[in-house]
């Protein structure tokens, strides 16, 4: 089934059919993206994109579906892929691009010799990504750093605070804020960003390895464990800094951090994008004024996802139009400055990176860090494994009743169920 203004109009055929060169019949197809970009920054990039694909001839469908982390679009994706009405082009991230580049969904972009300047230009943990049977099928944009905390600089000065360093002195600092009368996390109940909530925290009360055994092997003993125990105690504790929970966007939480109505938040470093988008319109080369402060969230791990785009077979491309887009989407200016609106760093390492000091840490610690690939944000495991976390974590973090064994006892074997 195909909708109508996707695909190839009759006005376009009934041109390609006098035109034949390739360049000229580009100009006349229309590629559909769908991707879940529409906060400001996201947006701004999602335009990038638009701009460099129609500088290659095409007109795009920007097909943006609201919900962060994506909860919507995987959805809508799947459903229309069922119905055999794929987009062109998708956002797509992590072991999902193996499984389905494994049932033939996408084009390989292993093709041409010109792509392999992006290919080659990316760390090993990115390429293993995007690729199944060691060829790429996605093209990775930029890479997130999701441990990031956000902070009102102004807030921290008056108080005379600097990024925490361990757990205890984090909560004396939250403490402090919540008795001189200001929210101290600002934070809103979506059931992902909860679970993010979750994952940074077990990032530094957990161990490497263990972290490794739970988010990505769902290994029961590690699930039924003691580190996974104390960080459904954090996640818990952190309630009680929070306002009465709403379900709102995750912009909503880092402007009130932006506007000095909560301490910190939370989030991945996507915040500090936006951020940049309220204070310049994103301006490339451009800082974030000293209104917000950020940091790794005191870890000396680099949990991350990478934001990466496939292209799927049966839409209006051919392998000689996909060649072409991934060159110029693996150009390292363009990732530069997708990435700099994006809040992430390059996937291409030798692309330049970000003035941001907290994007500039990002990529060095990317390279010199312990990685732990993101479970929420989809580098970590298949979506069905992702969602039982999530839900799993949303009804503890709802339900003060919900005992701590018990949740992990049930967690467990839901996952189980699931191997
Ligand atoms: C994506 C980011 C996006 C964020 C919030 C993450 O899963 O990787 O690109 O900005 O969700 O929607």
């Amino acid at each position: 089934m195909m909708t109508t203004g996707w695909r190839i109009s009759v006005a376009a055929i009934v041109l390609s059919l006098a035109a034949p060169s390739y360049a000229d019949r580009s100009a006349e197809t229309t590629l559909e993206v769908l991707h879940w970009w529409t906060s400001a920054s996201e947006h701004a990039a999602a335009e990038l994109l638009r701009e460099a694909m129609e500088e290659e001839g095409y007109r795009i469908t920007d097909y943006a579906i609201v919900g962060g982390a994506g909860e919507g679009a995987v959805k809508v994706l799947k459903a229309r892929v069922l119905l055999d009405d794929a987009p062109d082009i998708a956002q797509i991230i992590g072991p999902s691009i193996r499984n389905w580049a494994e049932l033939g969904f996408f084009h390989s972009l292993a093709g041409s010799q010109d792509n392999h300047t992006l290919f080659d230009n990316l760390s090993s943990p990115v390429f293993d990504l995007v690729a199944y049977e060691e060829q790429p099928f996605a093209v990775p944009l930029a890479i997130h750093r999701v441990n990031t905390l956000i902070f009102n600089q102004t807030l921290f000065d008056k108080f005379g605070l600097e990024p925490a360093v361990d757990w205890a002195s984090w909560l004396e600092q939250l403490d402090l804020l919540q008795q001189a009368g200001i929210v101290p996390l600002a934070h809103s109940n979506q059931p992902w960003q909860n679970a993010t909530l979750f994952e940074t925290v077990l990032a530094v009360t957990a161990s490497p390895d263990t972290y490794h055994q739970i988010m990505i092997e769902q290994d029961s003993s590690a699930l039924l464990g003691e580190e996974m125990a104390l960080s459904l105690t954090r996640f818990r504790q952190l309630k009680s800094y929070m306002q009465p929970l709403r379900n709102s966007d995750w912009s909503e939480a880092t402007r009130q951090v932006f506007e000095g109505k909560a301490g910190m938040q939370l989030m991945g470093d996507w915040a500090l994008g936006e951020v940049l988008q309220w204070q310049t319109g994103g301006l490339v080369g451009s800082q974030i004024d000293n209104q917000i402060g950020c940091s790794a969230f005191f870890s000396q791990q680099h949990l991350y996802s990478v934001d990466s785009l496939v292209f799927f077979r049966s839409g209006s491309l051919t392998e000689g139009a996909v060649q072409r887009l991934v060159q110029k989407l693996g150009d390292s200016d363009f990732q530069y400055r997708f990435a700099q609106v994006k809040g992430a760093i390059p996937a291409r390492q030798d692309a330049a990176l970000s003035v941001q000091p907290c994007l500039a840490a990002s990529a060095r610690d990317f390279e010199q860090q312990t990685r732990l690939p993101s479970l929420v944000h989809r580098t970590a495991a298949i979506e069905e494994v992702r969602n039982v976390f999530i839900h799993a974590l949303h009804r503890f973090f709802n339900d003060d009743t919900q005992d701590i064994k018990l949740t992990q006892t049930r967690l467990a074997a839901e996952l189980r169920a699931l191997q």
